[in-house]
């Protein structure tokens, strides 16, 4: 195609139950992607554990943009471009650390930590210039979510709450894991970088079809029992929260199992200090509860993946080129909980972990598959006709039913069509 469709030309390539091929492999789609998604509405960025202390720094990104997130002197995390006011050179070559200003490599044009130009090198020749019309770009909103980041270039719109809607309860879900009801993302991440489209990676998140089959070698080397959660008899449910956002809710078998800790394949007993840690902090109901319960599934639009035990960050670099940045969860105030979080993180997902593996096979087929032009739509419509409203109001299904992609497909869909 090459064209970018008008508002009112997208229904002809996103139906109900099936989108075009060329959704995935249009290059003037995915630029049209970058300004009226990426560009546009809230998008994940860093957690605020990653820059703890004043002057830290971490390189981050909004699509294949570089934003540097900074704790300035007052503790205020900023998102800055690394983009030099000058003549365009990133001004930070580190991925991370603790500095009060960045000295652009080209010039020596310094930034502070804020984003405010403080000095040119050989300032004479710059007589009557107003340096402070010289700072780096911003990221236009920064607001934070129980310490998860996000930012938005779109200087109106709606508030970071009206964006996550019914998913914030998943955030609220995740913390409460830790006994002191935070997150911290301080494993250190691991990048795979797949020949795919994001959006293939975006829906195999909350895909709860393809487990039993892509991952059967996985789940049975490992004699896990997280096969049947994906089965034909599960109880499991997919969820569409709206906005994009998705969810594979699998508290209706761990419920049954009725097991603190199942669900992640250990025992009470064999995490004594964080069990009594838990239990002090909510009590020893609520913490069988929350110990049954697990942490979640969520695929928070476009790019945040908690993915109960890791989280990942996806990151759109071309139309057939997208990064997933991987790490372990760490919930503050739990070291024994957190030791087993990183070695599952490693074998499931490491360098030699076959579980992102298998994915990666997957999202790089599809992406071939979809340059064959016949028979030009990707079919959607599994579970159509038993989707249903949990209690919340919110579409859910089997948990092999195809409601998250449909979810993404009508948001996406809202998106597009906004000129
Ligand atoms: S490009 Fe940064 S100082 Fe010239
Ligand atoms: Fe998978």
């Amino acid at each position: 195609m090459n064209v970018v469709p008008r508002a009112s030309q997208w229904g002809e390539l996103i139906r109900p139950d099936r989108v075009h091929g060329s959704l995935y492999s249009d290059p003037a789609i995915f630029e049209a992607e970058l300004q009226n998604i990426w560009y546009r509405i809230w998008v994940y960025v860093g957690h605020e554990s990653e820059v703890p202390n004043a002057n830290d720094y971490v390189v981050k990104s909004i699509g294949p943009q570089s934003v540097i997130m900074t704790r300035d002197e007052q503790g205020k995390v900023n998102l800055l471009l690394n983009r030099c006011s000058h003549r365009g050179n990133q001004v930070c070559s580190y991925d991370r650390g603790n500095a009060r200003s960045f000295t652009c490599p080209f010039h020596s044009w310094t930034f502070a930590n804020d984003g405010r130009l403080v000095g040119y090198a050989f300032p004479d020749g710059y007589e009557g210039q107003d340096k402070s019309k010289l700072a780096l770009g911003r990221v236009t909103r920064v607001q934070s979510y129980r310490g998860f980041v996000f930012g938005s270039f779109a200087a109106e719109g709606p508030t970071l709450e009206e964006h996550l809607g019914g998913a914030a309860e998943t955030i609220d879900r995740l913390v409460r894991f830790s006994p002191e009801g935070e997150v911290e993302v301080t494993a250190g991440f691991l990048k795979h970088r797949v020949k795919a489209n994001w959006k293939f990676i975006l829906e195999n998140e909350c895909d709860g079809y393809h487990p039993a089959f892509v991952h059967s070698s996985i789940f049975g080397v490992a004699d896990s029992a997280i096969g049947k959660l994906y089965g034909g008899a599960s109880t499991a449910v997919t969820r569409d929260y709206g906005n994009g956002h998705t969810e594979i809710d699998l508290r209706p078998e761990f419920r049954k199992r009725d097991a603190p800790m199942s669900w992640f394949g250990t025992t009470e007993e064999r995490l004594p200090d964080y069990t009594a840690r838990m239990k002090a902090a909510y009590g020893d109901q609520k913490a069988r509860e929350i110990m049954i319960d697990g942490t979640p599934h969520v695929m928070i639009f476009p790019n945040l993946f908690i993915a109960e035990i890791q989280m990942f960050v996806i990151q759109p670099l071309a139309v057939d080129d997208s990064v997933q940045h991987v790490t372990a969860l760490q919930f503050k105030g739990a070291p024994d909980m957190n030791r087993r979080l990183r070695q599952q993180t490693m074998g499931s997902v490491g360098p030699a972990g076959l579980l992102l593996a298998d994915d990666s096979e997957m999202y790089e087929r599809c992406h071939r598959g979809v340059l064959a032009r016949i028979p030009e739509w990707i079919f959607l419509g599994r579970g159509e006709r038993r989707e249903r409203r949990d209690e919340l109001g919110f579409k859910v299904g089997h948990v092999t039913d195809e409601i998250p992609s449909r979810g993404i497909w009508s948001h996406y869909r809202s998106l597009m069509e906004k000129p």
